[in-house]
């Protein structure tokens, strides 16, 4: 049974190292199923831990004691010095209109490349380069053992970068949950995407824009209306539109029931009404129930129920005579912890394993040191009458993910190496942390001194932010910008 762990206890400390890269897997139809379903490994990382011992974030809490953010020079994100100054001035005298801040953000925030975490503007959002990497080549890896291709999911972190990694550098296969996302990384040379969200047919016409200019652009639908939609809006110059059938297995969001009848009516005409304008290419599941878990057992009983009911229904199609090449599943959860029966699927789509976060932890997905985003806060104030430091991250840089179920704040994150820290307090820009005992030592926490928040949800947390610190052993080695919006 593969392990489960808790980051409520001690949290461990990062390893950091670099691993070779992994061979792409190559995508398997259902016509041909791999028959050697070895499960892939799911184990304790490899990998020396370099870290200050009893600390899960290298040297940031206590290398920064005190430490003041830098200021930021105009000069060095290529404005001409005191271009600030007048641009506020002008502002102040009504001569010209705001420049849009957004614009310029990608110049302001590159002063920051190779600066040391303790030194950025907080709060921020960091990610550990050799982690997303690690945990990147790790799914891969899997696939490749279970011989399906991976569509990661790129919804987690909405960038180009974290595409790159998470397709081995290809570009190709990937799944998005909105057309912002989709144009985002078809202009960056990303294909074969797939719109993983039900078809949104008042923006059809933004939906053929992509599927006339990339080789493949995929839509999932879930109704016959929608599929009315497509075949009154045919593609030009010979395409076809590319379509998956979304199932719902047990999730209970999207999709039909692979048991409903009408599932596989749908199903034979997407494949059979017009094959000069429509192609059925697979089936979608998300098994996001597997959120509901506790343990891996738990999880891959759902992963197993998922990947049957797929597959039962590819079958009674194939026995109706309607070819459907591709099967897919996925979540975090569930391919952290692949069974065998997924190798006769043809496709896994996860997509938070990239960063990992607070919830994988405790759900038993990863360890805590595969967690690789964090966000960085500072002590902003001591309030020794109410045992309290005053931190400036709220919810706005962290989201309010992971309050429910009666947990409050101190659900939504967890503080890196001080496990007898709680938040206990969150406004949208404030945080509040208290000691387990109630007995805050003030001194340890000096205002200035930075701390580095775990998240629960590195979905929602990442999707507060317009730039992640990227960096290896505590020093920004990139920039990452989102695409944000719909
Ligand atoms: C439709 C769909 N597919 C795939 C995924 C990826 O799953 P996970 O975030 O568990 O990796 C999601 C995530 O919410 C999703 O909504």
């Amino acid at each position: 049974m593969s392990q489960v762990c808790r980051i409520s206890a001690t949290p461990k400390p990062f390893p950091t190292s670099l691993l070779a890269s992994y061979p792409h897997a190559c995508p398997q139809a259902l016509s041909a199923p791999v028959s050697s379903p070895a499960p892939a490994t799911i184990g304790a990382p490899r990998l020396a831990a370099t870290s200050v011992p009893g600390q899960g974030w290298p040297r940031v809490p206590t290398a920064s004691r005190g430490a003041a953010p830098a200021q930021p020079r105009p000069e060095a994100a290529g404005a001409a010095p005191g271009a600030a100054t007048a641009v506020s001035l002008q502002v102040e005298s009504g001569g010209q209109p705001p420049r849009n801040p957004s614009k310029s953000a990608p110049r302001r925030v590159a002063m920051w490349l190779g600066a040391r975490l303790d030194t950025l503007p907080t709060p921020a959002l960091t990610i550990d380069r050799t982690t997303a990497r690690r945990n990147a080549e790790r799914m891969r890896e899997r696939c490749r053992t279970l011989g399906v291709h991976l569509r990661p999911h790129v919804k987690t972190h909405k960038t180009l970068e974290g595409g790159l990694l998470a397709t081995g550098g290809t570009r190709r296969g990937i799944a998005v949950s909105t057309l912002a996302e989709a144009r985002f990384f078809a202009d960056g040379g990303f294909d074969d995407i797939l719109l993983a969200y039900p078809l949104p047919t008042t923006r059809l016409e933004e939906c053929a824009g992509l599927a006339q200019r990339l080789e493949a652009f995929h839509v999932l639908l879930d109704r016959p209306e929608a599929l009315a939609s497509l075949r009154q809006r045919p593609l030009a110059h010979g395409k076809r539109w590319l379509v998956w059938l979304k199932l719902d297995c047990g999730n209970g969001r999207a999709g039909m029931r692979p048991t409903d009848p009408a599932a596989l009516e749908l199903a034979r005409a997407i494949a059979n009404d017009a094959p000069e304008e429509v192609t059925l290419v697979g089936v979608y599941a998300h098994c996001g129930n597997t959120y509901g878990c506790s343990g891996a057992d738990a999880i891959q009983a759902i992963a197993r129920t998922t990947t049957n009911a797929v597959l039962s229904f590819v079958a009674a199609l194939r026995q109706a005579g309607v070819p459907c090449p591709h099967a897919s599943i996925g979540s975090t959860p569930s391919c952290s912890h692949p069974i065998p029966e997924m190798s006769q699927l043809t496709e896994l789509h996860p997509g938070n394993y990239i960063f990992y976060d607070l919830q994988q932890t405790q759900l038993g997905s990863c360890q805590p040191q595969d967690v690789a985003i964090r966000v960085l806060t500072r002590v902003i104030g001591h309030y020794a009458h109410r045992g309290q430091l005053l931190v400036d991250c709220g919810w706005a840089a962290l989201s309010l993910h992971g309050a429910g179920a009666g947990q409050g704040p101190q659900g939504c994150a967890a503080i890196d190496g001080h496990p007898e820290l709680r938040l206990v307090g969150l406004t949208q820009e404030h945080g509040l942390l208290e000691h387990a005992d109630g007995q805050m030592d003030f001194g340890r926490f000096p205002v200035g001194s930075v701390l580095a928040l775990i998240p629960y949800h590195a979905c929602a947390t990442a999707a507060m932010h317009p730039v992640y610190y990227v960096h290896e052993e505590g020093q920004v080695v990139a920039l990452w910008h989102p695409v944000r919006g719909w």
